[in-house]
This record gives structure tokens, sequence and C-alpha cells, in this order.
């Protein structure tokens, strides 16, 4: 028996984009009519009035616009609880505008130099270092990217990710897929202290010496504070090519700086269409009457929602590739609202599938629930729905209403929207018009000026993660790093108690 052939499946629209980007075609994305075909609609319809206990009513949105225009006025003045170690973490507020050609020339230069060499390109990073790559990559790219021929990832290496956990098993399993190829690698972190990167760093560097001696040094990035830690010390020794975070822009907020750009730039996404996006949120939320800025009305409809007892925010998305997406926003958003017992939950969610898992909860269970959509409005493949013989499972009059998977995948936001506001759960949709690097930049600022307005409005700075650092020195504690011995005496002492209690 020959093997499946795609009889009368039609060409795949995304490994054809990655094709034409590493052919240098781009998107438009200076002309107004592409910003008017890819113009991020918010949905907050069913925000109000959902019944049961906890509903949200306009006049209680309404009640929040002067604190909401007030948080963003000190927040472009740099007033308010917004320092880290003295320096305001606003820098990705003017970044778009500011980052000039120079900016990306010099990514592009050194990628344009490394991926023709490598077979793969690994990064290296956890928490902002690592996740908006990541997301953004897998947002804009087909979903088996690393499977795919290079002429069919547009040229681009494949990428892999380590460091953003412990795992044996899985840094081991990665391993075995990088043997036999030749290698780049980007080392993420702003401290350069990172006990999760910096083992992976450790290992891979290791490994790459052992297999390229000297040659290694090229092929190695590091991606850290302009000044100092370890990795900069390092980088100085060996002669790393080195990229910067910036010192105003913390980790959550720098996918649009070298920390992101290198990656994206590596994967063949254009990063010029990625700042113009940033560029054009920037400008849309500069404008301070709230029912037409969509960061004032998100950040404002998610904090009557807290307000009103609810706890947990499930990010639906009907499309893969914004799962991801979601998945930026599980940190985005926990890390700089989970403090002084204030913020929700963010519980990322891919449907139909958690439809048949959490769903029930989300319909039926306690309503402490809001629930924002991630709706892709238009994918970039269709795939029609053929007949059966003898309709077996009813589903012909799909075929007959000219339905085809796409128009289906569409109910898969509409209908819970519309069930679970009659559940109790108030819902807005974020509706991102097409897969491509201008929308995922402005649905980026967009969520980060929500997110630093939502510090202002819960009265804390929602640029530190001064809760991070507890199971740092927990941890550090137990694997006897030297200066946490204090820490390790007590440490121990509770896990003795852990032994009376192990059933
Ligand atoms: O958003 C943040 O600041 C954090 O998630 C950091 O990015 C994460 O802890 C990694 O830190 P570093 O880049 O210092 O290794």
């Amino acid at each position: 028996m020959d093997g499946l052939k795609l009889i009368d499946v039609l060409e795949n629209r995304t490994i054809k984009r990655q094709q034409e980007r590493g052919d240098q075609v781009r998107n438009p994305f200076d002309f107004d009519t592409f910003k008017e075909e890819n113009r991020i609609v918010l949905d907050v319809t069913n925000m109000f009035d959902a019944p049961g206990p906890g509903s949200i009513r306009q006049h209680d949105v309404e009640a929040l616009i002067p604190d909401v225009v007030r948080a963003h006025q000190m927040l472009r003045k740099q007033e308010g609880d917004i320092y880290d170690h003295g320096i305001p973490m606003t820098g990705w507020q003017d970044l778009p505008v500011e980052m000039g050609a120079s900016y990306l020339d010099r990514i592009q230069s050194v990628t344009q130099e490394l991926a023709p060499k490598v077979d793969a390109f690994v990064s290296l990073g956890i928490g902002g270092s690592y996740l908006g790559i990541e997301a953004t990559i897998k947002a804009l790219t087909h979903s088996y990217f690393n499977q795919l021929s290079r002429e069919e990832r547009g040229g681009a290496p494949e990428i892999y990710f380590l460091g953003q956990n412990m795992d044996p098993d899985f840094f081991r399993d990665t391993l075995d897929l990088l043997q036999g190829k030749r290698l780049a690698v980007n080392v993420i972190s702003k401290s350069g202290t990172t006990t999760e990167t910096a083992v992976a760093f450790r290992i891979i560097r290791h490994l790459m010496e052992q297999n390229w001696g000297a040659d290694a040094d090229r092929l190695i990035l590091v991606t850290t504070d302009k000044g100092r830690g370890a990795l900069k010390e390092m980088a100085a020794k060996r002669g790393y090519r080195t990229f910067v975070v910036p010192d105003d822009i913390g980790g959550r907020f720098s996918v649009l700086s070298d920390v992101g750009l290198v990656g994206l730039a590596m994967a063949n996404i254009d990063i010029e269409e990625f700042v113009a996006g940033f560029r054009n949120m920037r400008d849309i939320t500069l404008v301070d009457t709230f029912w037409r800025n969509p960061a004032y009305v998100h950040a404002a409809l998610r904090h009557a929602a807290w307000l009103a007892g609810k706890k947990v925010e499930v990010v639906a998305t009907n499309a893969m590739p914004l799962y991801s997406v979601a998945r930026w926003m599980e940190q985005l958003f926990p890390e700089s609202e989970g403090h002084e017992g204030h913020g929700m939950w963010v519980s990322p969610s891919l449907y139909s599938e958690k439809l048949h898992a959490n769903g029930q909860m989300v319909q039926d269970g306690e309503r402490n629930i809001m629930e924002t959509f991630l709706l892709l409005a238009s994918h970039d493949n269709r795939i029609p729905i053929p007949k059966m013989d003898n309709n077996l499972d009813g589903l012909d009059f799909l075929v007959e209403n000219h339905m085809d998977m796409n128009a289906v995948n569409r109910m898969v936001v509409d209908g819970p929207a519309y069930a679970h506001h009659q559940g109790g759960v108030p819902n807005m949709t974020i509706e991102i018009p097409r897969r491509n690097a201008f929308n995922l930049g402005q649905l980026y600022y967009m969520m980060e000026l929500s997110v630093a307005i939502s510090g202002y409005l819960l009265g804390h700075n929602p640029f530190i993660q001064p809760g991070v650092e507890a199971y740092k020195r927990a941890m550090f504690a137990l694997i006897n790093k030297p200066g946490f011995e204090e820490d390790a005496r007590g440490i121990r002492e509770a896990l003795k108690k852990r032994e009376e209690v192990r059933i």
C-alpha cells in the first residue's frame, strides 16, 4: 500500500507564508488599508449582566474610568509604584517608536549569518526570557515546524527551547533530537543567575565545546544585562556576541527587545512587521477616550470582574497557534497582579479540547470565573468537510449548508460565549483578524498596557515579582548554594515534619 496522498487537499498556506518570508516577501504593514484589515476588535457585550452572583453592570465599569485614565497618565509620566531598583520599568511603552532601523539591522545581520550555518537554534531561558519567543513562533509558524524540511520552513533552522524547567528526561529527549546537528544557542537571562537557565547553558555549552572547541564561541549568543552579571562577564572573556535586556524593561515585557527579536528573526519572522504592530497599538492606546481605547476597556473590565469576585480568568482560544499566546498571558497577568493577596489566576485553554474537561466547571462550577476568548477570525487554511455515504454520522447538513471546518470552529467560540454568559460567566472576545507578526505585536502591546494599568488599580507595583524570590531562596537552600545556609536549616526542620505525615 502506498502512503497517504493529500488528494483534493489545498496547499498549506502556513508553509507558503513561511517560504515567502524566507524569500523576503512582506506584508504591506505600513499601509492604512493593511492596518484597517488587521484591526484587533474587543467585543465586550457578554461581560455585562450575566445572571447570578458577581454580575457586572456597565455603570460598575464606568465608575472606574477616571482611575484608568489617571493610571495611564501616571504611567506616561513615570509616577507611582512602578520602580525596580530605582529604575521606572516603563521602557516598553515607547520602545516601538524609539527602535530605529539600526536596532533591527544588528539583530538581522547576526541571525542571517548564523541561520544558514546551523541545523538547529536553541533558545535558553525561563519566564519572560522564554515565553514570548515560543508564543510568537508557535503563533505564526506551522504546528510541526521542526519536522518540516528546511525549505518548507523558509530556510530557518529548527528551533528548540531549554532552560524553562529542570526535567532531565525532557532535556535528554531534546538532546536526542539535537544529535548530529550543527547548533547555535542564545542564552537569555537578565539577571544572569537564574538556576534553570544557567544549568541548561552549562550542559549545552559543554557539549558544544566538546564538539567544536573554540569554534563554539561564534555559535553562542548571550542576551543579558548591558553591563553586569555572570553571563556578561563570561561573554566578555570568551568573545561571545551579546544582546541586551534593557534596564527599564522587565522580563515579561521584553518580547519586543533583543530578548524576543533574536529568536523570532531566527525563525524567519518579519521583525519589522512585529515592531509595526506594537507601534500601531501604541498609537491606538494613546487616546484617552475610554471606550475607544481597547487597553483601557480591557483593564477596567478585568478589574470590575475581580471586584465582583471573579478569581479565575479562563483565556480560551479556538486556535492552536494562539494557545501559546494564552500561555504568555498566563505569565504576564499573574506575575504582575498576584501580589499582596490580589489578582486573578489565568487558565489558558484550547477549545474544543478543554470544553470536554474544565468546560463543565466554567458552565456550572463555582461562579468565580470570567473568560477571555482569543478568537482567530481567519485561519491560514480552509478544510472543507466531505459528504459521507448514507449520512451515517448525521453530519451531511454541514455540507448542505456549505459549512467547512473553519465555520464550525468559529462556533467553538461563539457557542461557549453565549452558553457561559447564560451560566453566569462574564466573557469578552478579543478578535484577531489573522496570524501575522503585526497582529501579535498589537496584541502584546495592548496586554502589556492593560496589566500596567491594572497594577495602579490594584494598588501595587506590577513590574516586580517578589513572590518568585521565595521559591528561589528555598530551592537555593536545598541545593546547598553558599549563602543560604540559614534558610536551609529552617527548611530541613520543616521537611522532617513532612516525614511524620506521609501516609
Ligand atoms: O518576567 C520576569 O521578570 C520573570 O519571569 C523573568 O523573566 C524570569 O524570572 C527570568 O529571569 P532572568 O531573565 O533574570 O533569568
